[in-house]
């Protein structure tokens, strides 16, 4: 890497906290945000994926280490927040990846299946931005990644919840940026298309889907966990020091075709 590149884009000396690295986008961005020079701690529930998930990164070279917890959660989240920067230092980069989506028709959700919806994929990205976000302030620089979805800026049948929670991630990433901008700590959302990983799986699995999503791309085809390795490298590194509050597609033109 040339030095001019390296200034730009690299994360050395940088630790980040990935939720829901142990699969999927969230497994591509902790590997990308690695080789680029970060230490990495992934969060997930399963502890035997989590666990070769550090491994696939330590045989790249990456300083990884994991926390089993489940962010819904609130006990756990304040336990990740404690034991994360046990193992390289404090968080300079917090990556909200982790999220469920319960599939049914809006009128047949519970609030069951709200409060769960809520819990992981709002709430545990709000507590901890407000653990870790004033610590980043404090020390003058810090990167906040949501993740969002394209529910985030239009509807999609059969996930109402998620619906609510990923349009609030944007509002949540905005708050931030407001906050600790000023401070050194840019937060932006990431909004993925349709991206072939386990959480899409019962999409999938409908006849004609993957390919009906494809042609809505402009791309012509969905996405794939390393299409975020690049955006997720460029948000946490010194090059998008002046890019906060947004809500950047990585969705091959999906939400504008
Ligand atoms: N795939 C897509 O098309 C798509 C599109 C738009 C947005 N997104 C967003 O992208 C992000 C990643 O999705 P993905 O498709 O990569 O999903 P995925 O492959 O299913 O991975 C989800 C990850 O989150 C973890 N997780 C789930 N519930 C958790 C909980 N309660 N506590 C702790 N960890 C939990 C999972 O591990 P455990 O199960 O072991 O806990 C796993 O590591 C999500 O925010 C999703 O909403 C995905």
């Amino acid at each position: 890497m040339s030095s001019y590149v390296g200034e730009l884009f690299s994360l050395h000396g940088r630790t980040a906290l990935v939720t829901g690295g142990s699969s999927g986008i969230g497994q591509a961005i902790a590997t990308a945000l690695g080789r680029a020079g970060a230490a990495v701690v992934i969060v997930a529930r399963r502890p035997a994926e989590l666990a070769a998930a550090v491994r696939t990164l330590q045989e790249q070279g990456v300083r990884a280490a994991a926390v089993s917890a489940d962010l819904g959660d609130r006990a756990d989240v304040a336990r990740v927040c404690a034991e994360a920067p046990r193992h390289f230092g404090d968080i300079d980069i917090l990556v909200n990846d982790a999220a469920n989506n319960i599939r049914r028709p809006m009128g047949d959700l519970t609030t069951d299946d709200y409060d769960r919806t809520i819990a992981v994929n709002l709430t545990a990205p709000y507590l901890l931005g407000q653990h870790f976000g004033p610590r980043m302030a404090a020390r003058g620089h810090g990167r906040i990644i949501n993740i969002g979805s394209q529910q985030s800026i239009s509807a999609f049948g059969d996930s109402g919840a998620y619906g609510v929670s990923k349009a609030a991630v944007c509002g949540l990433t905005r708050s931030q940026a407001e906050a600790w901008s000023a401070h050194g700590v840019t937060s932006n959302t990431i909004i993925p298309g349709f991206v072939l990983t386990p959480l899409t799986a019962p999409a999938q699995a409908v006849p004609g889907r993957v390919e009906a999503l494809a042609a809505r791309s402009m791309t012509g085809r969905n996405g794939v966990p390393d299409d975020f390795a690049g955006i997720a490298v460029f948000l946490a590194g010194d090059a998008s020091a002046y890019v906060t509050g947004q809500a950047i597609c990585v969705d091959g033109g999906f939400s504008v075709h």
